[in-house]
């Protein structure tokens, strides 16, 4: 892969405070990620994989560090203008699909759409296209609750798609799922990967699962593993 990284981060380190006594998760993480590229990040549970994804998608600020995204500095944005980059450019996806319960699958999926101001036909037009592809077309008025694990994340990873992201971000997104609903969500992501030429970027403790990108990067103390 030739050209520059969509995303590069340089001295990463997160430190949480605790009383009196400081947590040093992250102790110094340089990323690059190229545009098009399948990443996968392991690492023992508490080693602060999902700390970074989160500072990867600008979820969290890092305590030192940057990340410039296509060249531009991410942290340097207001609250808010990051807010609008992650709705516009990033998707997550993360292992409790977190959908809002009051609301349907379909109205779910709108949601990152009417946050950005879209009319309800138009949101709700994409959504809906979007539904099919993940083959929940009749299940368009169903409440989370009213959906199987499987539905529920391909749900989830609908409205991660809607805005059509670059990014894609996942946290253990099989991690809740039985080994059949695991391997298709599995599927998925490397599909929908090449169908919407999305980077992707995936935490997981499924050894079969991370076996499967080309580039696999593991934690240790706070460090890529070398
Ligand atoms: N908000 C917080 N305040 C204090 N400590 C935190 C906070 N969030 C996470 N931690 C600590 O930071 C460490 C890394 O957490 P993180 O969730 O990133 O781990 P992880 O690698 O994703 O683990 P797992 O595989 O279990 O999901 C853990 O020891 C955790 O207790
Ligand atoms: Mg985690």
């Amino acid at each position: 892969m030739s050209g520059s990284p969509i995303l590069k981060a340089q001295g990463l380190r997160k430190v949480y405070k605790m009383g009196r006594s400081f947590l040093e998760v992250l102790k110094g993480i340089d990323l690059e990620i190229m545009p098009g590229e399948a990443l996968c990040v392991v690492g023992a549970s508490g080693t602060g994989k999902s700390t970074l994804l989160h500072i990867l998608g600008a979820l969290d600020r890092p305590t030192k560090g940057t990340i410039l995204f296509e060249g531009r500095d991410l942290f340097a944005q207001t609250d808010e203008k990051l807010a609008q980059f992650r709705n516009e450019t990033l998707g997550f996806a993360f292992q409790f699909h977190h959908l809002l319960p009051e609301f349907s699958a379909l109205e779910n999926v709108m949601m990152p759409c009417r946050i950005a101001g879209f009319s309800k036909k138009r949101a709700e037009e994409e959504s809906e296209v979007l539904l099919a592809r993940l083959g929940l077309s009749a299940r368009l008025h169903h409440f989370p609750s009213e959906l199987s694990g499987g539905e529920q994340q391909r749900v989830a990873i609908a409205r991660a798609l809607v805005r059509s992201p670059k990014i894609l971000l996942a946290d253990e997104p099989t991690g809740n799922l039985d080994r059949a609903n695991g391997r298709q969500i599995e599927e998925l992501f490397f599909e929908l990967k090449e169908e919407f030429g999305l980077t992707l970027v995936v935490v997981t403790h499924d050894q079969s699962f991370a076996a499967r990108f080309p580039r696999i990067l593991t934690i240790e103390d706070g460090r890529w593993k070398t």
